[in-house]
């Protein structure tokens, strides 16, 4: 046995070398920033960046805490006395819902803040004012006052994409009561595990939605959410239910006595009520914004107020390029941290209009963005890569028809191939629009690596430099530092600490410190941020000039469509369906939404395989975390592929699902199942035409060396 151990460090090591392979891609040419736009641009200089030199650290950020107005300025600009528990604007006192919307009541208080479409062309869409939007948070601040929330406590949301999730957003904000939003495209379990992590007493959800024509019941998964949060021991004592037709439910599910409540009728209560915004502390959390890990248990990522606020407004001024005036428009949705940073706080701290649409993109047609964006004059618009490669296989068209015109366009969220870079840049943005891709995550509140818009040559697949006052190093797992130009990848950290930066995980300070920070840290003990890189579970590469090129997840999380999903929780989602006994999940190359999710399962002795048994699979997987999660294929195995002490070897069943070459296999207690499981997956794939495309190189690295951490 100690043998065995020996010989699988041993392998561990040869294979996390391979993290340092040579990674060479083509170069891509450069794209000049369109000359109109750097005429108007909040960042129109290079010289900006002398500003947030290293030696101006952490000064260089209260650039960005000067655009919030506080009720008490801060004593300390960045107090690292706990690290790596960092704490910006120490003493500082503010509001973000102050911020957000009564600030700008006095100055511009009939201009939109929010214009949200509902997804039937039918239905007009609504423009909200920030005088209107004022009297809605208020309104709705006075409900969550009268049920007894108050500063520090949590409340979840479950809403779709409407313009009553920010107002409950800033509603909460303004009484320091920290919201967590779980996406809406989440089962019920999953925000039910979220509810109980979070502690959370109240629940806000939605009765109905439209997505893609349908309007779905919404309300059913308030049910399950209650249900699920009861079984880890946390009561839910009362659901708020908004209805998408006020007065009118749409939902099938009946509404549960003494716990359920239509918003509409307490609102009514609560008519022209002012709540007073709370003077909060700028190290007080403002939200938890939950995301995967290696681990089944999704991580609270906990962002503070002062910090948080600062780091958003200050890029979405410089890296949106959002000025008052113009109309932005970011489609991502509210659930997930875009949403948060950029449809949401950035965007109304700077008092600009910010367009939320509720359903999908290519609903009716494929001309619905563009169509959208020439009805309300868009200039800034904001998507994902998932979204662009569908619109342009399903409308390649379509954004000629119309009359609209970007400055910026933003992308976020995956890495995007150079040739949809180059749809987005000719088609979308009609060679007007820079393009800014946006590297960051959950857990850094804003963006860390972009280009800025006016003033940097964009490259098709980089993301570019890092953003201001951010310092990336790339560290090879010996920690030594992989220089720029070598063509070797490795680790991406963020050297010193940004405003952004998440402030703990809810409940899980020591998952917080061995995750992010660890790794590379020599003394525990240290007060010194040189001494706490931030590990940001990325690889990446860095150019000659700087651009560094993101190459995706180094630990053991999926990204389909921009979301990341943790192995462990599609696994043990799988597990609960009693014939499983193994369960693997793996990426496979997806030519839409980047990666998608196979599963690998073996059953217990004595069962059959059987589509039964698999479709269990599928609505276990369903069930525990949402459609989003659904796998493309379920492979019924004989036996996984394991190393002498028992670990599935990931890799070798996501060559086999990517038809790339399973590597070295002797080190397998078992090589013999890799062809037996090569021959069933692969002619099967054939039989349904699902040969993926020859991989690039970058990706062919990924898959080969998936789950290896
Ligand atoms: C990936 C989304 C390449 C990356 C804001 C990261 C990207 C994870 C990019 C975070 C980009 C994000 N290019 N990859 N521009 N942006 N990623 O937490 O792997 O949902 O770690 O935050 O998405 O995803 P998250």
């Amino acid at each position: 046995m100690a043998d065995d151990l020996n010989d699988v460090t041993d392998d561990e090591t040869n294979e996390s070398s391979e993290a340092q392979i040579a990674v060479h891609w083509r170069e891509e040419n450069y794209y000049e920033p369109p000359a109109a736009l750097t005429a108007q641009a909040n960042a129109s200089d290079p010289a900006i960046r002398d500003q947030f030199t290293e030696d101006k650290f952490p000064d260089c950020f209260t650039a960005y805490a000067d655009l919030l107005t506080w009720y008490k300025p801060w004593d300390t600009v960045l107090d690292t006395s706990t690290a790596p528990f960092w704490k910006w604007f120490v003493g500082g006192e503010l509001n973000a819902s102050y911020n957000c919307v009564d600030r700008h009541i006095e100055t511009h208080p009939n201009k939109a803040a929010l214009i949200w479409l509902p997804e039937p062309e039918s239905e007009a869409h609504q423009a909200i004012t920030y005088r209107e939007l004022y009297v809605r948070v208020n309104e709705f601040a006075a409900v969550l006052k009268e049920l007894g929330l108050k500063a520090g406590d949590r409340i979840t949301f479950h809403m779709p994409m409407v313009p009553e999730l920010p107002v409950a957003m800033l509603a909460a904000a303004r009484l320091g009561v920290v919201h967590s939003q779980v996406f809406a495209g989440f089962s019920g379990t999953a925000a039910g595990h979220r509810i109980a992590d979070s502690g959370s007493t109240v629940l806000v959800t939605m009765d109905g939605y439209y997505r893609s024509g349908d309007l779905l019941d919404h309300k059913v998964k308030a049910d399950e959410a209650v249900e699920a949060a009861a079984k880890e021991g946390q009561h839910v004592d009362t659901v708020l239910v908004f209805r998408r037709y006020p007065g009118q439910y749409s939902a099938k599910t009946p509404m549960v006595e003494g716990r359920d409540v239509f918003v509409d009728d307490l609102l009514a209560a609560h008519k022209g009520e002012i709540v007073e915004p709370a003077r909060l502390s700028a190290t007080d959390p403002l939200f938890l914004m939950y995301t995967s890990g290696t681990t089944g248990r999704p991580k609270g990522c906990q962002h503070s107020i002062g910090g948080y606020m600062s780091y958003v407004a200050g890029t979405s001024k410089y890296y949106q390029d959002i000025h008052p005036d113009d109309t932005y428009w970011c489609m991502a949705d509210i659930g997930w941290i875009t949403g948060h940073s950029y449809i949401v706080y950035g965007p109304l701290a700077l008092g600009t209009t910010s367009v939320m649409y509720e359903g999908t993109p290519n609903y009716p047609d494929a001309g619905r963005p563009w169509r959208i964006a020439q009805q309300l004059g868009v200039n800034i618009f904001h998507t994902s890569p998932t979204a662009i490669r569908m619109l342009r296989k399903v409308g390649p068209d379509e954004p000629a028809k119309y009359n609209y015109h970007f400055k910026t366009m933003t992308t976020v969220g995956e890495p995007i191939e150079p040739e949809v870079w180059r749809w987005y840049y000719e088609t979308v943005g009609k060679r007007e629009a820079a393009i800014t891709d946006t590297w960051w995550q959950t857990e850094t509140g804003g963006f860390l690596g972009s280009t800025l818009p006016g003033v940097d040559k964009m490259k098709p697949g980089s993301c570019g430099p890092a953003a201001l006052g951010i310092y990336p190093v790339i560290l090879d797992e010996d920690s030594n530092e992989v220089p720029k130009g070598s063509g070797k990848a490795g680790n991406i950290c963020i050297r010193a600490p940004w405003p952004g930066v998440f402030q703990t995980i809810w409940g899980q300070p020591d998952r917080f410190v061995s995750t992010y920070y660890a790794k590379y840290n020599k003394d525990p003990e240290s007060k010194d941020w040189h001494d706490w890189p931030y590990f940001a579970g990325d690889g990446a590469l860095e150019a000659a000039d700087g651009y560094f090129r993101i190459l995706g997840r180094v630990d053991d999380v999926i990204n389909v469509a921009g979301h990341r999903l943790g192995t462990k929780e599609l696994e043990s989602a799988a597990l609960t369906v009693s014939e499983v006994a193994e369960a693997a999940a793996v990426p496979v190359i997806d030519d839409i939404r980047g990666r998608a999710v196979e599963m690998y399962i073996s059953l217990k002795p004595g069962v059959e395989a059987s589509a039964d048994v698999e479709n269990k699979v599928k609505v276990a997987i369903e069930t525990d975390i949402g459609k989003i999660a659904r796998p493309k294929n379920i492979w019924i195995v004989p036996d996984m592929p394991k190393t002498r002490s028992g670990k599935i070897m990931r890799r070798v069943i996501a060559a086999t699902s990517n038809f790339t070459d399973t590597g070295d296999i002797t080190t397998l207690a078992n090589p013999e199942v890799v062809d037996k499981i090569r021959e069933q997956v692969q002619s099967a794939k054939r039989a349904k035409g699902e040969v993926p495309r020859e991989l690039s190189e970058t990706e062919e690295h990924e898959i080969k060396s998936f789950g290896q951490e």
